[in-house]
């Protein structure tokens, strides 16, 4: 087994969701993926136990081999983080950790789409069992909602122009695969745009992702259960990729923190980047923002 993504700002992570040694815990990593962080916390903290969700039934059993070193102290639950906070029982775990988004897995070997590089069924859903994918959203919403979509979740300045290329060439003929989508985007932009600094697909791949998995909807209510559910004295840290993301956990998280008798205080008053040193080793790492707060 081939393990592909590397755990974001471990150091930080690691310093700020610190754990007793000798005192038994209980994580929950709500987003497992390969089980990067959870392998890290496992074998740092030796009386810790995770529970490690993750929707995307692939990668978990990635995770589930990966960590079956830690026997007994391990445990995977194949369910949306919201889902599963919302039926987890108040004051139960010493820790909650996010690192929103993808993995490199799911670029490179899932074969859904997620990468405009390669040539794949434009599926981009964690949930197998899901009825959206992300060639039904581009196949059958009106050209305003892909428009507006586009334009909220991938923050694209041409989502007009977009939105009516896909429209376009449905008419025509079916859309099918990421390459067949990233040629359509490329042909819709100004020529000046195709050879940016990113590739001019790379906001409304992002912007179907979201729609696919609902995954910014997800968020807000999902720290609002995990302050529940955590216990007095714990942390929960969250790692964001974009500004949407980070927007909404920085002002759940400020909202939380001053109200009347708050329940957490903000422990990162700004969010922790990376180091010239991790950006470096670890691209991916370079638009990641780590957020901390503690129940009082
Ligand atoms: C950035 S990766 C996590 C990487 C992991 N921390 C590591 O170090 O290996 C995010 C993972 O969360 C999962 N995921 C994303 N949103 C989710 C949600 N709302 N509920 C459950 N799992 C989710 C994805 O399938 C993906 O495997």
């Amino acid at each position: 087994m081939e393990i592909l993504h590397y755990p974001v700002l471990h150091d930080s992570v690691l310093e700020y969701l610190a754990l007793s040694t000798d005192e038994d815990a209980v994580m929950i990593d709500c987003t497992t993926g390969e089980g990067g962080h959870s392998n890290l916390f496992l074998s740092r903290f030796p009386r810790l136990c995770v529970i490690g969700i993750d929707r995307d039934e692939e990668i978990q059993k990635k995770a589930i081999e990966r960590l079956s070193v830690y026997p007994g102290r391990f445990k995977a639950v194949n369910a949306w983080f919201d889902d599963y906070l919302r039926s987890a029982e108040s004051e139960s775990a010493d820790r909650i950790l996010f690192d929103l988004g993808i993995s490199i897995f799911h670029y490179e070997e899932s074969q859904r789409g997620f990468s405009f590089r390669k040539d794949e069924p434009l599926d981009m859903r964690l949930d197998k069992n899901a009825s959206l994918s992300a060639a039904d959203i581009v196949n059958s919403y009106s050209e305003e909602e892909l428009a507006s979509i586009i334009y909220r979740y991938g923050e694209e300045r041409y989502s007009r122009r977009i939105a009516r290329a896909f429209v376009e060439h449905r008419e025509k003929s079916p859309i099918r695969t990421s390459k067949e989508a990233e040629d359509i985007i490329f042909h819709a932009v100004p020529k000046e745009y195709r050879y940016g600094r990113i590739s001019p697909a790379t906001r409304t791949f992002q912007a179907l992702r979201i729609e696919v998995n609902k995954e910014l909807d997800r968020i807000k209510p999902s720290l609002l259960e995990a302050i529940r559910v955590l216990k007095r004295g714990g942390r929960i840290g969250v790692i964001t990729f974009h500004s949407l993301e980070d927007r909404i956990v920085k002002w759940t998280f400020k909202d939380e923190a001053e109200k009347e008798n708050p329940e957490i205080r903000i422990i990162t008053k700004k969010p922790v980047v990376p180091s010239e040193a991790e950006e470096r080793v670890n691209a991916p790492s370079r638009s990641a923002k780590l957020r901390v707060v503690e129940k009082l």
